[in-house]
């Protein structure tokens, strides 16, 4: 495994220069696993040798600090006032991969202002250079913070459950994105399935309505691409009470399976 990129390296990188890959792991709904996978697939994208770096994007509630056990002395927020710098920000976590955590409870992230735009446009132009992944965990919803943070993204990894709120939001969300952000290929993640294999049924219907009500008025199809499904799994629920990356502490479990199968259908 890797040993997490630090930053020590100078901020400016040349133009053309290699730089991470952008996800954004968004869902529309609350609740589904945004931050559980983000964290258990950046680890498993690390012992595939990756340098990964997941980014707190749930800018005013966030919580990848708790799942991962995490006390930050400085995060995202203290980047952003001047604070920190991102190379106090930038943590190792348990797992072999990077993160930047946010702050929780901060009112001012609810809404995006110039301000909160220029200065995340600006960290995540610091530090793609010095990753081969940047995952973006949003918070849930279409806020405008969610959508322009998925804007940055190079592409969109939706995650839904099997349940119809997540897929009624699933499919809101990608609409949303196809018809603001011309959008035209979308990855889908089916968490929390009963059995393996599942995700492509959940797949096949998101795929029906988008192809009936979003394809059409804008002419180009929008691809969705199952890149798997995770199983739900009481054990999830222990390891994520007890603070630990399923990945790490129940490599076994046909979740954690699931998830290294995820990082190797996105590895490059
Ligand atoms: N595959 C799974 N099996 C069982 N429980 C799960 C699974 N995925 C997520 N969970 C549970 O759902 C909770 C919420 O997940 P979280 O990642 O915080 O959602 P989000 O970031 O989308 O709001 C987790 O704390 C965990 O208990
Ligand atoms: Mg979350």
């Amino acid at each position: 495994m890797n040993a997490p990129a630090t930053l020590e390296t100078p901020a400016a990188a040349p133009p053309g220069a290699p730089r991470a890959r952008i996800l954004a792991v968004t869902s529309g709904k609350g609740g589904v696993g945004k931050t559980f996978l983000s964290a258990n697939l950046a680890a498993a994208l690390a012992l595939r040798g990756l340098r990964v770096l997941v980014l707190d994007a749930d800018l005013g509630l966030a919580n990848l600090d708790v799942v991962l056990n995490l006390h930050p002395k400085k995060t995202l927020h203290d980047v952003f006032t001047g604070q920190a710098s991102l190379e106090q920000a930038v943590l190792p976590a348990p797992g072999g991969f990077s993160v930047l955590l946010a702050g929780s409870g901060l009112v001012e992230y609810s809404r995006l202002t110039p301000d909160v735009r220029d200065k995340l446009l600006a960290v995540i132009g610091e530090v793609t250079p010095r990753f081969d992944i940047v995952l973006l965990d949003t918070g849930a919803g279409i806020s405008d913070v969610v959508l322009y943070t998925v804007s940055l993204a190079d592409e969109v990894l939706i995650v839904a459950t099997p349940e119809p709120t997540s897929m009624t939001d699933a499919y809101a969300t990608i609409k949303v994105l196809a018809t603001q952000q011309g959008r035209r290929d979308v990855k889908l993640i089916v968490n929390q399935v009963p059995r393996s294999g599942d995700g492509r049924a959940v797949a096949g219907q998101l795929k029906q309505v988008i192809d009936r009500f979003v394809a059409p008025p804008l002419g180009n199809p929008v691809e969705l691409t199952l890149i798997g499904d995770v199983p739900i799994d009481a054990g999830v629920r222990d390891a994520v009470k007890k603070r630990q990356l399923v990945v790490q502490s129940m490599p076994g479990t046909p979740a954690a399976q699931a998830i290294v199968a995820l990082a190797a259908r996105l590895s490059p």
